[in-house]
C-alpha cells in the first residue's frame, strides 16, 4: 500500500497560490514515482480573506488543520492590510499554537546561482540556520505604559526558558549529526552584553554539546556572524540562534544563497504539525502573471519530504532544482527567468520523472 500524507495547503495572497500550485505539482510528481501518495486541501487564510471575511484565522480552521500530517504555505500579505495584523493573528499563531518550535533555514548557494559575493561559490555557500521558533522577543511578553504621553515607556522582553532553549539546542545538533557535512555546530549570541538571556543559551550549549563529542562547538557573537557570513560563510555548518537573532541572520543568508527567489524554509514541530514556506512573501505586483520564480516554494516541498522523514523523494526533488538551476534559469528575477511559473514546475518534474 502507498504510504498517504494528508497536506493541509495555504496558498494564502499575491503570488503564493501560482508558485505552491508548482510545489504541489512536483510533490504529485515525487510521490507517483516513489510509491507515496498526497493528499492535499486547501484552506483560505490569508490577507486577501482578510479583507473579504474580518477574519484571519478561527478556532475551527485551527482545529481543522490539527489533523493533517504537515502544512504547506505559500505567501501571507497583503498591501491593503497594516502591518503586523497578519503576521500575529496568523502566522505567528500558527507556529505558536502547533509549537513549531524549530524555525529552519537552510542556506545553500547552487550552481548557476548568482551570489552578490565577490569570489564565493557552491563550494563555500552550503549551511544550515537553526533558530528558535517560540520565544525571545516574538513571544510578546511587554506592555506601554502613559501611551501618548511624553512620559510613555515601551517594554518588549525577550523570555527565554530552559526548556526552550535546550529543545532548540539539542535539535541542532542532532540535525548537524545527521546532515553530517563539517560537523559543527556554532551558536549564535550576544553573551557581551545580554548576560542573561544568552549566559542561559551558552550554559545550554555547553552542557548539551557534551553528549555530542563528534560534533565541533563554536560561538560568535551575532554582529560577527554577519561579517563572517559575508566575508567567510564557508566557515558555517549549523548555526542556532534564538528567534530575532534568527530572523536577522536568515534574511542576510537568503542574500548570499541568491535571493528570496531560492530560499525556503520549515517552521517544524518534530513530533507535531510542521508547516513549510518559500519566505519571499506574496510579491503583489506579480500576482497572476505567471512570471514569479517557483523554485522556492519546490524547496519547501523539499523540506517538507525530509522532514516527514521521505529523504529519497525529497533528494529526488533536490536534484531536479540542481538542474533546473544549473541548465535552465540565467536570471532567478520575475519576468527574466526565460521560463514561466509553470515552466520551470514543469522541468524540475520533467527532470524527476526521468531520473536526471
Ligand atoms: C520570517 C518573517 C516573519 C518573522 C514575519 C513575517 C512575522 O520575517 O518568517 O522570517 O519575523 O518571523
Ligand atoms: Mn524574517
Amino acid at each position: 500500500m502507498k504510504k498517504a500524507y494528508n497536506i493541509a495547503v495555504i496558498p494564502g495572497d499575491g503570488t503564493g497560490p501560482e508558485v505552491i500550485a508548482e510545489g504541489i505539482k512536483v510533490l504529485n510528481t515525487v510521490a507517483a514515482s516513489g510509491g507515496l501518495q498526497f493528499n492535499f486541501k486547501t484552506f483560505k487564510i490569508g490577507g486577501e480573506n482578510y479583507l473579504k471575511t474580518g477574519e484571519t484565522l478561527s478556532d475551527g480552521t485551527i482545529e481543522a488543520l490539527s489533523s493533517y500530517d504537515a502544512i504547506y504555505l505559500g505567501a501571507i500579505g497583503h498591501p491593503d492590510v497594516k502591518p503586523g495584523i497578519l503576521e500575529k493573528d496568523i502566522l505567528l499563531r500558527l507556529r505558536f499554537h502547533f509549537d513549531q518550535y524549530i524555525n529552519l533555514r537552510p542556506v545553500k548557494l547552487y550552481e548557476g546561482v548568482d551570489t552578490p559575493l565577490k569570489d564565493k561559490g557552491p563550494e563555500d555557500i552550503d549551511f544550515v540556520v537553526i533558530r528558535e521558533n517560540t520565544e525571545g522577543l516574538y513571544a510578546g511578553a511587554g506592555g506601554i505604559l502613559k501611551k501618548g504621553t511624553p512620559d510613555e515607556v515601551a517594554v518588549q522582553e525577550s523570555i527565554n526558558t530552559r526548556k526552550g532553549v535546550e529543545r532548540c539546542i539539542r535539535y541542532a545538533f542532532e540535525y548537524c549529526r545527521a546532515r553530517n557535512k563539517k560537523k559543527k555546530l556554532t551558536l549564535c549570541g550576544k553573551t557581551n552584553v545580554l548576560t542573561y538571556a544568552f549566559d542561559l543559551w551558552e550554559r545550554t550549549f555547553n552542557e548539551v554539546a557534551k553528549e555530542y563529542e563528534d560534533i565541533k562547538t563554536d560561538y560568535a557573537h551575532v554582529d560577527a556572524v554577519c561579517m563572517w557570513m559575508v566575508k567567510n560563510p564557508e566557515w558555517f555548518d549549523v548555526i542556532v540562534t534564538d528567534n530575532m537573532f534568527g530572523d536577522i541572520i536568515t534574511d542576510l543568508a537568503a542574500m548570499i544563497q541568491g535571493g528570496m527567489g531560492v530560499s525556503a524554509g520549515g517552521n517544524i514541530n518534530p513530533d507535531g504539525i510542521s508547516m513549510f514556506e518559500p519566505i519571499g512573501g506574496s510579491a503583489p505586483k506579480y500576482t497572476g502573471k505567471n512570471m514569479i520564480n517557483p523554485i522556492a516554494a519546490i524547496s519547501a516541498g523539499q523540506i517538507l519530504l525530509q522532514t516527514l522523514g521521505e529523504n529519497e523523494a525529497a533528494y529526488q526533488v533536490e536534484k531536479g532544482i540542481i538542474k533546473v538551476l544549473r541548465e535552465d534559469i540565467k536570471d532567478l528575477a520575475a519576468g527574466k527567468m526565460g521560463y514561466t511559473t509553470q515552466e520551470v514546475g514543469d522541468l524540475v518534474a520533467s527532470y524527476i520523472l526521468n531520473g536526471s
